[in-house]
């Protein structure tokens, strides 16, 4: 295959939320870069280039240098790489690097957020979608949190600490919050609960949560 690269969305986590598209591509390329949990979804990769979180830019910079070498590279990310994905560093990268534009392909893929408002028959077209994922200000969910959509948000850290954010800012404690956590794995959990006990819960990183 001629030099490109492919930024793919790999789904939630299950292989079930794989498209044909982000395997055939996989398939193809001469190298692929990816979180080993990433990684580990697809049968047949030429070359592994796994990263995690301490290494992830040293390891997406690699991707770039060999696309530059003539090589197709996939890079892997969770759900959609548009959103709190890779896209964007990815495309920094290749700008700073002179890699055009034209040869890097965008992959959708099905992200956790549209996978939470499905579980939960949410119509997601009329909610407030927020990410507050790497970000240490959650400020901006006060703006949005009562204007009568639903919110579904990637929390910036725990769960319990955005509950509680939002019950320091006047938040009703009764205010209905689900919580659904490993979507697509095996153990995925789906807790609808209050504001309040939300807050002195504990959960695994991988949840969005969506408040009524
Ligand atoms: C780096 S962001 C990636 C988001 C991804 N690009 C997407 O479209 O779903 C990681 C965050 O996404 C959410 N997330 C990703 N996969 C998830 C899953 N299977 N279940 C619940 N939340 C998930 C969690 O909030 C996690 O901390």
């Amino acid at each position: 295959m001629e030099n490109k690269i492919f930024i793919i969305g790999i789904g939630p986590g299950s292989s079930e939320y794989l498209t044909k598209k982000a395997i055939d591509t996989v398939k193809s390329s001469d190298y692929t870069v990816g979180s080993t949990r990433a990684i580990e979804l697809f049968d047949n990769i030429n070359n592994k280039i796994a990263f995690n979180v301490k290494d992830l830019l040293d390891k997406l910079k690699k991707g770039v240098d060999l696309a530059i070498e003539g090589n197709s590279v996939s890079i892997l990310s969770t759900g959609d790489p548009g959103f709190s994905g890779v896209l964007n560093t990815v495309l920094r990268i290749a700008s700073e690097k002179n890699f055009p534009k034209e040869k890097i392909e965008v992959i959708p893929g099905i992200s956790s957020l549209q996978l939470a408002a499905a579980r939960n028959h949410i119509q997601w077209d009329n909610a407030n979608i927020m990410t507050f994922h790497g970000r240490e200000n959650t400020e901006d969910i006060l703006e949005v949190i009562n204007n009568s959509k639903t919110t579904i948000a990637l929390p910036s850290k725990k769960v319990k600490d955005m509950a509680q954010f939002l019950l320091d800012n006047g938040i009703s404690e009764s205010r209905k919050v689900v919580v659904c956590e490993r979507l697509s794995y095996d153990d995925e959990k789906i807790v609808e609960s209050t504001l309040k006990d939300i807050a002195n819960s504990e959960f695994t990183y991988m949840c969005i949560m969506i408040i009524y």
